[in-house]
């Protein structure tokens, strides 16, 4: 069924929804997601949420860790936007029934990450992400102003190229109408009119092999905006988590939380002997990008699948109390983390860039804001400050709240925006050709465009995307729209962008290294 709604929210993230709820004081709000509400990467995060929140912590602490992650590559104004922004963020969470951690004084538990030079972590045990979703979803379900959609898919935003107009990189005034929308249980696409939409679609860890993310994760909102020619940046800079519990088969890969190094556990090869320091000051806290190649070094050098992370030293309820979760999942597959180490390997976890977007979140299309894991606000750089993420969703939601609300009154819908067209289209005979182009996706982005890689590797990942990609277009020109069918699509665009954009590096930087060029790393380690 076709709609019309003032503010069209395509994702149910913490990006999505703490818009959706800003927005629906004003106006309309219709949310659009793929699946549940719930099931977003939002849902899985582990540690916690950053923010300045006790001496001797301040602002300049926070925004330098930040700056030193990045490895120069992030924009200061974009780091200063957020830390000092995100107290008022929590302030907003807590009121929408966010619960973090106390300590036994009634004040907020803080916890340490890699990369942080003080506590500044609030969480919630070892569930953030899941207390803060269901705070969100239980506000989003009693408005009235808001109506959710799950199990719809978003397909293509629609601009000036959906009036028959030529549209190109170089187009100056692009604007979005809305998007079409793929009914997943009717099987039926729908043209959603908008007069502002925002594109809160998360992450992209589904084109690697091994990944913390949800399958949902698979770079939608990327792929729609680079086909509606705006400008996406930092897409090499892919995060690889260094410690997902070694489980083969299991996906996506079970995280084990950096805030457990945080509380002391230590990285150990499989003799018991601890390999950090070799390669950075922090050890087992150094950034996650010296972390990820260091145990990629080690794992090459002796050949083996996994290390382990050791949190025996520490007293077993204590661990309990502050990971029960985890403590509960490496229960469940026979290991006890309060007497055994635990395997670990890294696995995708992050996109660092994203659309390019403005301190409001604005993207170079008008009229579509991108916020959360789908955005390159600047903040990240060249590789993500822990916990950095939620606060950055949390942070644009406002600032693109604040400034899209007020052009409510001045912008109209653009009714001549044709309906979906099914012409020409039959369903697929074999299933297996899009399954089969999914597996090579991933292996061709596993093997050449992984946490070390090199021109040579770059050159033959971009050949052969190239096949998966016109294989894929021609599928998608003359079958039924599918999700399948969608996301492979989507997945291979992500991955051609990641490789362009690794092309045109000249040297290692962050999360970017390459065989081919010395790491430049700031802290002039490793
Ligand atoms: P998401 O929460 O991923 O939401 C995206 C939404 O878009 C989903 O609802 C999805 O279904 C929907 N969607 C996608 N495509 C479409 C489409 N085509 N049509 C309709 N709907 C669509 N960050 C931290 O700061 N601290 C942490 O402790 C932390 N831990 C993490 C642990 C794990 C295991 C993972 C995977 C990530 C972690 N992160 C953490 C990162 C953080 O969770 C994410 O960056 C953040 O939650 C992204 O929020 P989002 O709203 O942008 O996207
Ligand atoms: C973690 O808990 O280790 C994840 C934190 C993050 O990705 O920010």
């Amino acid at each position: 069924m076709n709609r019309e709604t003032d503010f069209l929210v395509i994702g149910s993230g913490v990006a999505g929804l703490s818009y959706a709820l800003r927005a629906a004081e004003h106006g309309r709000v219709t949310i659009v997601t793929k699946g549940e509400m719930q099931e977003c990467n939002t849902n899985y995060a582990q540690g916690g949420i950053c923010c300045v929140t006790y001496p001797p912590d301040t602002f300049e602490k926070h925004i330098h860790d930040t700056l030193v992650c990045g490895a120069g590559v992030c924009d200061p104004k974009a780091v200063e936007l957020v830390v000092t922004h995100a107290p008022e963020a929590i302030k907003e969470l807590v009121k929408q029934g966010v619960k973090f951690d106390k300590t036994s004084e009634g004040k907020y538990e803080l916890a340490r990450e890699g990369g942080h030079s003080e506590s500044r972590i609030l969480h919630h045990k070892d569930l953030t992400g899941a207390e803060i979703e269901r705070a969100l979803v239980s506000q989003v379900k009693r408005h009235p102003n808001i109506e959710v959609l799950e199990h719809h898919f978003a397909v293509d935003i629609l601009t000036q190229h959906h009036l028959g107009k030529l549209v190109t990189k170089h187009t100056p005034d692009i604007k979005c109408f809305g998007a079409y929308v793929l009914d997943l249980k009717k099987s039926c696409v729908s043209k959603i009119l908008a007069k502002v939409t925002v594109l809160a679609t998360g992450g992209v860890g589904n084109i690697y092999h091994a990944t913390t993310n949800p399958s949902v994760a698979t770079g939608d909102g990327i792929a729609m905006v680079h086909r509606a020619k705006g400008v996406t940046e930092n897409m090499e800079f892919i995060q690889f988590h260094p410690t997902a519990l070694y489980n083969p088969g299991e996906r996506p890969n079970f995280l084990i939380s950096e805030a457990m190094r945080g509380f002391g556990a230590i990285l150990k090869l499989r003799n018991g002997k601890e390999f950090m320091h070799k390669y950075h000051h922090m050890g087992s806290l150094a950034p996650r990008d010296v972390v990820a190649r260091s145990i990629d070094n080690e794992l090459k050098i002796s050949g083996e699948d996994y290390v382990y992370l050791d949190i025996t030293h520490r007293d077993p309820q204590d661990v309990i109390n502050h990971f029960p979760n985890i403590y509960k999942k490496c229960l469940s597959i026979g290991i006890d983390i309060t007497k055994e180490m635990i395997p670990v390997s890294p696995a995708a976890h992050y996109c660092c860039g994203g659309v390019k977007v403005d301190c409001n979140g604005l993207s170079s299309i008008d009229r579509l804001y991108v916020l959360g894991e789908t955005s390159c606000t600047g903040l990240h750089g060249a590789n993500r400050l822990a916990s950095n993420s939620l606060i950055e969703a949390a942070v644009y939601a406002s600032q693109a709240a604040k400034h899209s609300i007020p052009r409510l009154s001045e912008i109209k819908f653009e009714r001549n925006i044709p309906d979906w067209d099914y012409e020409g289209t039959t369903n697929p005979e074999e299933l297996v050709l899009i399954i089969q182009n999914y597996k090579e996706m991933q292996q061709i982005m596993s093997n050449y465009v992984g946490i070390v890689r090199s021109n040579l590797r770059l050159d033959r990942a971009f050949k052969r995307l190239e096949i998966l990609y016109q294989e894929t277009e021609e599928m998608y020109t003359t079958l039924t729209l599918s999700r399948d069918l969608c996301e492979l699509r989507n997945m291979i665009t992500v991955g051609y962008l990641i490789i362009k954009q690794a092309r045109r590096m000249t040297q290692s930087v962050g999360l970017h290294y390459s065989l081919d060029y010395p790491m430049v790393q700031p802290s002039g380690e490793m």
